[in-house]
């Protein structure tokens, strides 16, 4: 009998699903919104293969209802929304789609941190609202900003996206100071400690997976050791920011600006202070949203579906000691 496999969303990525389907019986489900638990768990049921997106919660209560399923693939590479030891336990390998994505997240954390620094934000909406008059045709002073060149990056978090933005930065010009749990050598970034960073850098990027030790990692301590007047990038995830803090610190001038793709909760809140903030450039969650990088994914997610379904190790495994647990 073919696997059946249960693809949450619709996916960028015709050829390879047609090679998921040469070999399976595919279910794409026809949602289109994010899947309430009992929607993933409706077509997931009975699947033995599930493809899906980093908006559907896999908690262990969802597996546990799950009997056939073999193999999950995500089309992400955080992991972040699966309960990874649930999954484990249960013997199921879960993919992801690292490396992929890695120069398509990183533009965009440069184009964040470019847009907050020369209030690019504010600048359109001045053009767009008319403000921009003949009386104020060139302005000395008009939305001033920060150079990037001969400034301080600080990144936290020097995994594939950070290192790709510390490769940007060192073409800006700019001095590049990096943390990293797992201390590493990265030729141009000079590696610190996590308060020496915050304390001397002039931007702040985020590039740390999601997981307890990360979450809210800037905090209002962790803001209040930053310089005065800096900026702040964060296409990690939301939560590795206090929010609220964050806030405060972008109110008091504190931070000068900063430059968002992930929130606590998306999508944002209509009634967030944030959108009250003229010194926020706001994106929604679109780091890998580039229509190649999207099909590169999709490709990733069917080679780690294919693979799981004929018992061999997943290309990009999130979970690898699943396979000590069924080879003890
Ligand atoms: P990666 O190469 O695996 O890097 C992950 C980084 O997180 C490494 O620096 C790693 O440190 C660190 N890390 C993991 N767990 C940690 C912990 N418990 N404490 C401290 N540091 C920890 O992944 P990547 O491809 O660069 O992606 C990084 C993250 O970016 C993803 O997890 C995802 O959340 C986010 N992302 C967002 C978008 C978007 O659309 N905005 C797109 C892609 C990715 P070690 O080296 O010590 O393991
Ligand atoms: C996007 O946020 C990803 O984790 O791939």
């Amino acid at each position: 009998m073919r696997p059946r496999v249960f693809i949450t969303r619709n996916v960028p990525g015709e050829d390879a699903l047609a090679r998921l389907r040469a070999s399976c019986d595919v279910t794409i489900g026809t949602y289109s919104s994010i899947l309430t638990a009992e929607e993933i768990l409706h077509g997931a049921r009975e699947a033995d293969a599930l493809l899906c997106l980093l908006t559907d919660r896999i908690d262990a209560a969802l597996l546990t209802q799950c009997a056939r399923l073999r193999v999950i693939a995500s089309c992400s590479v955080g992991v972040d929304h699966i309960d990874l030891a649930a999954a484990t336990q249960r013997g199921i390998p879960v993919g992801h789609t690292p490396g992929v994505l890695t120069e398509t997240t990183a533009d965009l954390a440069f184009a964040l941190l470019l847009a907050a620094a020369r209030r690019i934000g504010e600048a359109d909406r001045f053009v767009r609202t008319r403000q921009w008059t003949l009386a104020r045709r060139w302005e000395p002073d008009l939305l001033l900003g920060k150079d990037l060149f001969g400034a301080t990056l600080g990144i936290v978090g020097l995994g594939a996206i950070g290192q790709a933005v510390a490769r940007r930065a060192q073409g800006f010009g700019m001095r590049v100071l990096a943390w990293n749990r797992t201390p590493k050598c990265v030729e141009g970034v000079e590696c610190v400690s996590f308060n020496t960073l915050l304390a001397e850098s002039d931007f702040v990027s985020l590039h740390v997976a999601l997981g307890a030790e990360t979450k809210q990692l800037i905090d209002e301590a962790a803001l209040a050791r930053m310089q005065p007047g800096a900026v702040l990038v964060n296409t990690a995830r939301g939560a590795v920011v206090d929010q609220g803090a964050l806030v405060s610190a972008l109110r008091s001038g504190k931070l000068a600006a900063a430059g968002l793709d992930v929130f606590e909760q998306e999508p944002l809140e209509t009634d967030s202070p944030l959108l009250q903030l003229e010194n926020v450039v706001l994106a929604p969650h679109i780091g890998s949203a580039s229509d190649a990088t999207r099909r590169r994914m999709t490709a990733a997610s069917v080679e780690n579906l294919l693979a799981g379904l004929t018992g061999k190790p997943l290309p990009h495994c999130a979970n690898p000691t699943v396979y000590a647990v069924k080879n003890p």
